[in-house]
């Protein structure tokens, strides 16, 4: 199995970096003939504005529910590419673990599903139960190939589950549901002071800077407290329940290891009145993610840089949506901004948060799944994350199951993410045992849960 998932983890299918267009591609077909293999008699790639969608059918077992897997086969570039200890793009095992760019985010945890489904078919390689698998290659820079698909095929989405197992458990040993997801606004704010670069020291002590102006109008949009200006933002939030917060605070949580070995800093930031899973979970955060402008080659260049870019991104929770975030962040820059500047701001992508109500049947099946194996039943819990195409998939009415078989400390997006590898094999075992459940819920003896 390790060399099978080794030979998907070395296409460096990143979707963010137009020259690895040709490798996404790769990847999808990677995930087709495997599908194939498994004897799905309907495998599609499916073309888009960007890079394809792979769809596939099982076998159909009529009377029987179908549940609709969820994946992405794209990830994340690998700067700083230094870090790694070996290559992003061969796969390595160290102490039990599978290095590599997309171990964890999101390609091992679709081939734990793949392995999983495999471990369920019967001699003639029918499933107990009719699965869709929909795997998309744009999920991590914001692609629409799928949003496209599926408003104008939402029948797609019509099953009576749907497992996305793209996140973490809460901690080692014990695995974990998401009741909501954080929404994401990406956005890219220019601003221009001057025509062109100016001699710093000709006109030095006259002429705007556009990168000191960006940074003057950021540090106006979120202020040291973690507070962010933007006008009825915070009102708009949906406050966690009493219920959720009481939850939360019984779950097992040691700040400073969090921080050492999780955050790696020498201290958390952000609203001191809230605890840190309110703010990672349950608020919006407003990050800056690069700063682009003026001279950053290798020596010095004496410049005043006449325009300044700067990414940025603000996380949503229930009650925010992103097209109204967006406009108050337009607004909000173009207040921040002093009259010399020319602002331009636009939006790269983004997503709606979601909260899932974990009340319906399918849940306790993956629970029993997950006790059986793990000894522990999942633990409701919310990500900090995005996976923006969740509320289409929701649509529907089908139950959302947002799980996975990552640990919290898999550095994904960071150099050195890794994949625990007794994780794979234990989830592999939780989703098999998940999909018989499934198969024996509609037969009607799904109430009486026998073996539990
Ligand atoms: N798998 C993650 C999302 C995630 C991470 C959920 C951890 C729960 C726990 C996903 O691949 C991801 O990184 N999403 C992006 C989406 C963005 C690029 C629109 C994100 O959250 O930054
Ligand atoms: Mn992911
Ligand atoms: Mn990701």
């Amino acid at each position: 199995m390790l060399r099978e998932l080794s030979e998907f983890l070395v296409i460096p299918s990143i979707s963010a970096l137009p020259d690895h267009a040709g490798d996404c591609r790769r990847a999808a077909q990677w995930l087709m003939q495997h599908l194939r293999h498994l004897g799905c008699p309907v495998v599609n790639l499916i073309e888009g504005e960007g890079h394809p969608v792979v769809w596939a059918e099982s076998p159909r077992v009529p009377g029987r529910p179908t549940l609709l897997i969820y994946g992405h086969y794209d990830v994340q570039p690998t700067d700083p590419i230094d870090e790694w200890i070996t290559p992003p793009f061969q796969p390595t095992v160290r102490d039990g673990q599978l290095h590599a760019r997309g171990a964890a985010d999101d390609k091992g945890q679709v081939y734990c599903l793949l392995k999983a489904y495999e471990s369920v078919l019967d001699r003639e390689r029918r499933p107990p139960i009719n699965v869709n698998f929909i795997f998309e290659g744009e999920e991590e820079s914001g692609g629409k190939v799928i949003f496209d698909l599926l408003t104008k095929e939402p029948d797609r989405t019509r099953a009576d589950a749907v497992v996305v197992a793209d996140m973490a458990y809460y901690a080692p040993g014990w695995p974990a549901v998401y009741t909501a997801l954080r929404g994401i606004c990406y956005a890219e704010i220019t601003v221009r002071t001057l025509r062109h670069d100016l001699h710093s020291g000709t006109y030095g002590g006259v002429a705007p800077n556009a990168i000191e102006t960006i940074v003057r109008m950021l540090a106006d949009l979120k202020d040291r407290s973690g507070h962010i200006n933007l006008p009825k933002l915070y009102k708009a939030v949906e406050p966690p329940t009493k219920k959720e917060l009481k939850a939360w605070k019984a779950l097992p949580f040691d700040t400073d290891r969090y921080r050492e070995e999780e955050v790696t800093s020498k201290a958390l930031t952000g609203l001191k009145d809230h605890s840190v899973l309110e703010r990672t979970w349950a608020l919006p955060t407003f990050e800056i993610h690069g700063i682009r402008g003026g001279f950053i080659g290798d020596g010095a260049k004496t410049v005043i840089p006449a325009q300044a870019t700067a990414k940025v991104s603000l996380r949503l929770v229930p009650g925010l949506s992103m097209d109204k975030v967006a406009r108050q962040l337009e607004k909000a820059a173009r207040k921040v901004a002093p009259k010399y500047a020319d602002v331009e701001v636009t939006i790269l992508h983004g997503g709606d948060p979601v909260q899932v109500d974990i009340t319906h049947e399918a849940f306790r099946l993956l629970d029993n799944a997950f006790e059986s194996v793990v000894g522990r039943r999942a633990v409701p819990v919310r990500a900090g994350g995005s996976i923006p195409i969740v509320p289409l998939l929701g649509k529907t009415g089908a139950p959302v199951l947002l799980t996975g078989i990552g640990l919290p400390d898999d550095r994904l997006h960071s150099p050195n993410e890794k994949l625990d590898l007794h994780q794979l094999w234990d989830g592999i075992q939780v989703f098999g045992k998940f999909f018989e459940r499934l198969a024996q819920m509609e037969q009607g003896a799904g109430e009486e849960t026998t073996e539990d």
